[in-house]
């Protein structure tokens, strides 16, 4: 495609090119046009590493994702025109589209099965999980590496943390790639329909801990059900609500690193070899690595509560900013060589788990979870290749990552 395609100018996150292939884009945005005014959605977008910290650590309820952190064209397309009200807080809302205070005491309600101590403590878990699906699996010779590996083992430890039958975790793992495919002609993601879904399932579990008295010992439920910061009891659904984020973010995005992750590293036998040389050593090195080349989740928005001047940007009331953490991990300014692989690269700052308020609450669980799922297939795996006929990496503003990754062994 003629490189004119990838003018600023014509940069839509939800346009059938930007969803087929974004990383262009990127380039010519943070050359050209790092803050660049997207009229049509009366939005600020950044593609700059620094730029995108600076937004994001702006204070004060300034920034707010008062129209969720994935607002879809329709949306956007309505455009504020000044300024705009926090949402209510009876029905207690999903705290991540609240300010300050809510956001922190909503978040905080439900942290303590990803702080590092409750994380290290899942690691067996964790680790017998993986081995049991590659006993399942290897035999077969040929698998979903995306899917019937990551997916599974990611799902399976979110049933555990919402106390859930670990025999759902398929059915979870679906639900959760059907909520996160986006409408191929209108670019977005549905995410009333996904918040209403997977209430629907969260909400039975929640009852089952407030029957049983929500001791503490499923803390991502006993902690909202015991929260009495609203000088009420949260209701089941206000509870399920506050779940979701924890529901698809544990099981989307760690399934696909590791399969997009195992393939970069095959890819270069160099590496490979490196890599294999101290397993234990080496894993959590490459595992950063993966994370900043084939982290999926694009960009996220917020919108203006106040007017404010950021990072050569003067917004006003009512307008939105979209970060795009995709283009940071490629920024020139921040990675030398960054369209390159390089298992041991030094990466001084991360930014794909996002920063400020809402950096990513599953980011220590995630990073086990990757070290234990790469570790045991590259200690149980010698040689494996990759049907890339029948892989997919389907179009989308979001998740841009491998949904399948066929793998074969041997
Ligand atoms: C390597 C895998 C992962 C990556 C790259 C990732 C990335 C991110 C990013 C960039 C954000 C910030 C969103 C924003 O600024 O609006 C985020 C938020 C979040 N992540 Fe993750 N995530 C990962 C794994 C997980 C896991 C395993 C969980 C849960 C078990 C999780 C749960 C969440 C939640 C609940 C939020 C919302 C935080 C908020 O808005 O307050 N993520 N994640």
């Amino acid at each position: 495609m003629a490189t004119s395609a990838y003018e600023p100018a014509k940069y839509d996150p939800f346009s059938q090119d930007a969803m087929a292939n974004p990383l262009p884009f990127y380039e010519r945005l943070r050359e050209e046009a790092p803050t660049f005014y997207l009229e049509r959605y009366d939005t600020w977008v950044f593609s700059r590493f620094q730029d995108i910290i600076d937004v994001l650590t702006v204070s004060g309820n300034a920034f707010i994702a008062s129209e969720t952190t994935l607002p879809t064209p329709e949306i956007l397309l309505h455009h504020n025109r000044g300024a705009v009200s926090e949402l209510p807080v009876d029905p207690v809302p999903n705290g991540a589209m609240t300010g300050s205070p809510h956001f922190e005491v909503l978040r905080n309600a439900h942290i303590k099965p990803f702080r590092p101590t409750y994380v290290r403590s899942l690691a067996d878990f964790v680790r017998k999980l993986a081995n049991e699906r590659l006993d399942e699996l290897l035999p077969k010779k040929r698998f979903d590496l995306t899917q019937d590996y990551g997916g599974i083992v990611s799902a399976s430890v979110i049933c555990h943390l919402l106390d859930m039958p670990l025999s759902r975790a398929g059915e979870v793992l679906e639900l959760v790639n059907s909520l996160s495919r986006t409408d191929p002609d209108k670019g977005g993601t549905d995410v009333a329909t996904t918040v209403g879904r997977c209430v629907e399932i969260l909400i039975e579990y929640v009852v089952k801990r407030r029957e049983a008295g929500a001791d503490g010992s499923v803390p991502l439920i006993d902690g909202l059900v015991q929260l009495g910061y609203y000088g009420r009891p949260l209701t089941d659904a206000e509870v399920a609500t506050q779940l979701v984020c924890s529901f698809i973010g544990g099981t989307e995005t760690v399934p696909k690193i590791t399969a997009h992750g195992l393939m970069e590293l095959n890819n270069r036998p160099d590496q490979m070899a490196a890599v294999r040389k101290d397993l234990d050593r080496n894993v959590p090195i490459a595992v950063e690595e993966m994370i900043r080349f084939c982290a999926p989740a694009q960009w996220f928005a917020r919108t203006a509560h106040k007017d404010v001047s950021v990072a050569g940007a003067d917004i006003r009331k009512g307008q939105r900013v979209i970060v795009l953490f995709g283009s940071a991990a490629r920024d020139e300014a921040e990675f030398d060589r960054p369209d390159e692989f390089i298992w041991n690269r030094r990466i001084k700052r991360v930014l794909s788990f996002g920063t400020g308020q809402h950096y990513c609450i599953g980011i220590h669980l995630a990073r086990l979870e990757l070290r234990i799922m790469v570790e045991a297939f590259l200690r149980r795996v010698g040689n494996y290749s990759f049907d890339l006929d029948k892989a997919v990496r389907l179009p989308s503003s979001f998740q841009w990552g491998w949904n399948s990754l066929p793998v074969v062994i041997g």
